[in-house]
Order: C-alpha cells, then structure tokens, then sequence
C-alpha cells in the first residue's frame, strides 16, 4: 500500500491529497531539463498561439489548440507579447505551456509518467486499469504567468460517469507568491458546473448545468515543495493566481481517465487511430 486508509478517506472527503517528495529531486530536475529543451528547439515562426481562460475567442478559434491532444505543442502566456507582436522576454521565458501528448511521444516524459507507483496510487484511489488522457509541462513564467480562473477539470475532460484524477506534480517550490494552487476542499461534491463542449459551428462552447459561482471564499492555497505530488478529483474546483515573482513555478499535470467509462467526441482532446490512450 503506498497511501494509508486516513489519507484514501481524505481523498473521499476533501477531494485532494497532498502526497511530499513522491518524485525526487533528479526525476524533477530530468523533466524540467527535458522541458526547457523542447522549447529551446521549438520554432514560433507561424505560430502565435496564446493560450488564456479569459481571452476564449482566441482559444475558441484556436484550431492549433484543438489538435494538440496527440500533438506536442507550444502555448504562449496572454501578456508575453508587446503592442507590435514581438515578445517581450525571451521566447524560453513566453511559453505558457506544453501540451498535450507528451506522455507517450516523448521518452522522458514517457517514464516519468509511467511508473508502477502511479498504477498502484491511482488503483488504491479505485481507478480500474486507468489511461493516460492528457499531460502538460506548466511553466507558470515569473512576472508574466497567468491566472488559471477557477474551474473543474471534469469541464474540459467530460466523461460518463465522472472519472477523472488530476495528478500535478510541483517540480519547483510552489508558494503564494509564484502562483500555487488553490483548491476549495470538499467542494468535489458541489457537482459539475459547465462542460465544454465542441459546438456544431466549429469552435467550442460552454454548456452550463449550475450558474452558482463556486464559493471561492473557500480556497486554500497549497504551498508544496518541488517533489510534491497533488492528486486532484475531476470535480475539485482549483484555480492559481497570476505570478508576478521573479520565480518561475514549473509543474507537470498528467489526467487519468477510467477505461469503462464514455468519453464523448464532443470533448475537445481527441485522440488519432494511430494514437490510441493506453495506461501505465
Ligand atoms: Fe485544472
């Protein structure tokens, strides 16, 4: 058993845990090195995509977005540029984030994810011979790192029944300042508030089930140290605050999905033939 019964039944009522120095120190720094290096050979001639929850026109339009989920693509903070286009830091200190197959492209993001202590961990949460959905290498750049408004992940990653786990692996100190998470415990059984939604038009769209806006008097922050592993419900609303340190706060996400149950096509990652998810 890697997790004890008081931290299962934590899970079950507050819809988070909090798991220290589950990766260590090498494993974090074997990614976060890998990370910087696919941007370093990234070339954003042509592709001027910004990614921001509060700007979706420009996501809703974002056909480069769409298509990542067997891709690995490059996502731009919201403020990286100037008035003219140009960035305004180097292009290694603009990228907002990396998504959303790196898992199974890259190799070392591939063992990184698939260990046998996730398998075990993810079936103590009773998650039976889960796939890997989607995973993200999230830069959260100092000064210029956006704010992730609060939301569900079962929204974007809309399944039937819900069976969705978030696992957010900190691979730098995360704190207030530089932009941790913030979740509202027990609020997974608050129910799911919207799905997004592939629209009939092209594009995407919110479907709304609960206009009540989460009690966001409720969160709490999770400072954590690099090593951290966060394990999140599919229905805990969390948010983060933009970061205007001088500290990055580097993470990866990895979502699991349960293979028994519906995943619609009207979600907005698809999977290829050629790629279908597989598990640990
Ligand atoms: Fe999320």
């Amino acid at each position: 058993m890697l997790l004890t019964k008081t931290q299962i039944s934590e899970f079950a009522s507050q819809g988070f845990l909090v798991l220290k120095d589950f990766v260590s120190a090498e494993a974090c720094d074997r990614l976060r090195k890998r990370g910087e290096a696919l941007v370093q050979d990234f070339d954003p001639k042509g592709v001027v995509s910004i990614f921001s929850t509060r700007e979706q026109q420009n996501r809703l339009a974002d056909e480069y977005f769409l298509g990542s989920g067997d891709k690995i693509r490059f996502f731009f903070e919201a403020d990286a540029f100037l008035p003219d286009g140009s960035l305004k830091q180097s292009k290694e200190r603009s990228i907002n984030k990396i998504g959303h197959a790196l898992h199974d492209l890259d190799p070392i993001f591939n063992s990184f994810s698939r260990t046998e202590k996730l398998r075990i961990l993810s079936s103590e949460l009773e998650m039976s011979s889960p796939l890997l959905l989607q995973s993200m290498y999230v830069f959260k750049q100092p000064y210029i790192g956006g704010e992730v408004t609060c939301h569900q992940d079962s929204t974007f990653l809309y399944t039937e029944p819900i069976d969705i786990l978030g696992l957010w692996f900190a691979l730098e100190d995360a704190t207030i300042q530089n932009g941790c998470l913030w979740v509202i415990p027990g609020g997974h059984r608050l129910g799911l508030k919207s799905r997004w939604v592939r629209a009939d038009e092209g594009g995407m769209r919110f479907e709304i089930f609960d206009e009540t806006p989460f009690p966001e008097a409720q969160l709490v922050p999770l400072e954590v140290s690099k090593g951290t592993l966060l394990i999140l419900h599919g229905l805990l609303p969390h948010k983060s605050l933009p970061n205007r340190s001088s500290k990055s706060r580097h993470a990866y996400t990895l979502h699991l999905v349960g293979s028994d149950c519906h995943y619609p096509d009207s979600n907005w990652l698809r999977r290829s033939r050629e790629m279908p998810l597989s598990g640990f």
